[in-house]
């Protein structure tokens, strides 16, 4: 059977090629568009909602890296509004750079993802609907080892965020009316602090709490209730070392800062030292500022734990995709619904009352890298 480099060495651009032929990213953005237009006019219909979304704006903008911008009133509301499509767009760049480097996962039974700081779901919205094109596209090519559907993780603290992500994934499923689709549901939960991620020690407690399963049985020979283990060690051993087995794992605009970096290291080494060859870690986030020192420390991180960089400092915007004229109409026209509901002329927001509203700015850059985990499993 071929490795998954092969098959993307083999058909990886053709592939890219026939999602542009199928004008994949425009089907799945426009729909993604419907269902996020759907929620944002239905959360906000009066003046005083419309005042707190722009009260919460320039927390988006410029304190994202503080959690209790999360916890503003409607702020998750001005977060979909002026990130989603954007972010959802450059990451489904990213993923297509990975292809392009042949560095984009796959597995037998699906690929499992792990997205750290989900928030709303841009990230993992788009590695979603990724793969279930990919998928499609080997089904019809025959390419039969890799078609089982994704299978997505979310870890996201704020309890508002993970509504909003619940909620844009039951309209997503509304407007695609995509049965087939029920993998969109795993962008509904979360795992919440990823602070108290340690899959390590969560393996060896499952561990023990499988082989300590017993059935009891009432005895006729011995005329006694007796019991029998449920789990042999190897049965339970199986079963727990499946547990946080990821072969995708993203931070997208989580590690923002080095003093968050250093708040997870034990979390990060514990989540990676262990995964198994062939995973993937995927790195969006910004360029300037802690930026250049963040990722020196995530490189070290990543190269002790045994991945290797594959990509290092490309930049992606959604404004290279095709769905970018899409990305900014629809923002533009909750800009107006805000102005109409409750007009704004703060000085702060210029940049975003003269991006709607006179000259549109460039999307934002982001910075992409990413590193694999090749060969022999890594030993601590
Ligand atoms: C800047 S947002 C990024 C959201 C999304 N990944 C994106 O690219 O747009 C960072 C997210 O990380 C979440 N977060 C912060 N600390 C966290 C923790 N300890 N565990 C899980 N999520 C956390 C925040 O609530 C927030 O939604």
């Amino acid at each position: 059977m071929a490795s998954w480099t092969q098959v993307l060495r083999q058909y990886g651009d053709e592939f890219l090629s026939w999602t542009q032929q199928h004008s994949v990213l425009e089907t799945k953005g426009k729909l993604l568009a419907e269902a996020v237009r759907l929620m944002l006019f239905q959360e906000v219909n009066t003046p005083e909602e419309a005042r707190a979304v722009w009260a919460a704006t320039p927390a988006i903008l410029s304190r994202c890296n503080e959690q209790s911008t999360y916890e503003l009133p409607f702020a998750p509301i001005a977060y979909i509004w002026l990130h989603f499509l954007d972010r959802y767009a450059r990451t489904w760049r990213a993923l297509e750079v990975l292809v392009q480097q042949q560095c984009l996962p796959l597995a037998k039974y699906g690929v499992r993802t792990l997205d750290v700081g989900t928030g709303p779901g841009p990230s993992a919205f788009a590695v979603h609907d990724f793969y279930h094109a990919l998928n499609r596209y080997f089904e019809e090519n025959g390419i039969l080892e890799f078609t089982k559907p994704p299978e997505l993780y979310c870890v996201e603290y704020s309890n508002s965020m993970n509504h909003y992500r619940h909620n844009l994934a039951e309209l997503v499923f509304k407007v695609t009316g995509q049965a087939s689709q029920t993998t969109i549901f795993d962008l509904t939960r979360a795992m919440r602090d990823f602070k108290s991620f340690h899959p390590t020690q969560e393996r060896a407690a499952r561990f023990q709490a499988l082989r300590n399963q017993e059935d009891h049985y009432y005895s006729e020979t011995t005329d006694m209730m007796e019991s029998e283990l449920i789990y042999t060690a190897n049965e339970a051993h199986q079963i727990a070392q499946s547990l946080h087995r990821y072969r995708l794992f993203i931070f997208s605009n989580f590690l923002t800062t080095v003093g968050s970096v250093k708040e997870f290291e034990e979390n990060l080494k514990d989540l990676l030292n262990d995964a198994n060859a062939g995973s993937v870690i995927l790195v969006l986030g910004g360029a300037g500022g802690e930026y250049p020192e963040i990722y020196d420390y995530v490189d070290k991180l990543n190269k002790s734990a045994g991945f290797n960089k594959r990509i290092d400092n490309q930049t992606v915007s959604s404004s290279e995709t095709t769905i970018s004229n899409l990305v900014y109409e629809e923002a533009r026209q909750f800009y107006e619904y805000l102005q109409s509901l409750a007009l704004n002329k703060d000085q702060h927001l210029d940049m975003i009352h003269k991006h709607f509203s006179r000259k549109r700015t460039s999307a934002p850059k982001t910075n992409v890298r990413a590193y694999r985990k090749d060969g022999r499993k890594h030993r601590r």
